[in-house]
């Protein structure tokens, strides 16, 4: 038993792809609806977006996906004229993403806009559930990645 333990090691510790399986093999019995992407596809060595995710203390979180898909997107606006906007900005993250991108483009300067009530959510109604609470996802100004401040009227 010890030795096929051990030749089990051997192989999961020198081989990436059988360690991956494995993973794969324990997501199917803990979570059989989750489903598992290719680990040599984009994100998962780009040095460059997982900083940027580390910069927002998200490099081990959940919004990996929501995170590249968004730089994939601003790609396609490489033509489009006109400003940019986020509503709900939380910590910056993807205002920081679009900012950076905008900075990238060769074209005319874009200026992007970033809405919040800096207050975090307002108290949910009995037809939002349970889950949040008034207040919660709250981020101050002042903790925000500097963009000018401008008071709503
Ligand atoms: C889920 S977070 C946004 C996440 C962000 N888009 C991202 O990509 O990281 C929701 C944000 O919406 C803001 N917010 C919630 N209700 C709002 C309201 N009625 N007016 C303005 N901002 C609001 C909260 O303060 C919070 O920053």
């Amino acid at each position: 038993m010890n030795k096929r333990l051990n030749a089990l090691y051997k192989l999961l510790v020198g081989d990436p792809t059988a360690r991956f399986e494995l993973l794969m093999l324990l997501g199917r019995v803990l979570v059989p609806r989750y489903r598992f992407k290719w680990p040599d596809l984009d994100w998962m060595d780009n040095g460059d977006f997982n900083d940027y995710l580390g910069h927002f203390g998200e490099g081990t979180g959940l919004n990996t996906d929501r995170r590249w898909m968004l730089g994939q997107l601003l790609r396609l606006t490489c033509e489009v004229p006109g400003d940019t906007a986020e509503c709900g900005v939380y910590r910056g993250a993807s205002s920081y993403a679009i900012c950076r991108f905008n900075a990238s483009l060769k074209s005319a300067p874009r200026n992007h806009f970033a809405f919040d009530s800096f207050q975090g959510l307002s108290a949910p109604l009995a037809e939002d559930g349970h889950h949040w609470s008034g207040g919660d996802l709250r981020v101050p100004l002042a903790r925000l990645w500097p963009f000018q401040a401008v008071e709503a009227s």
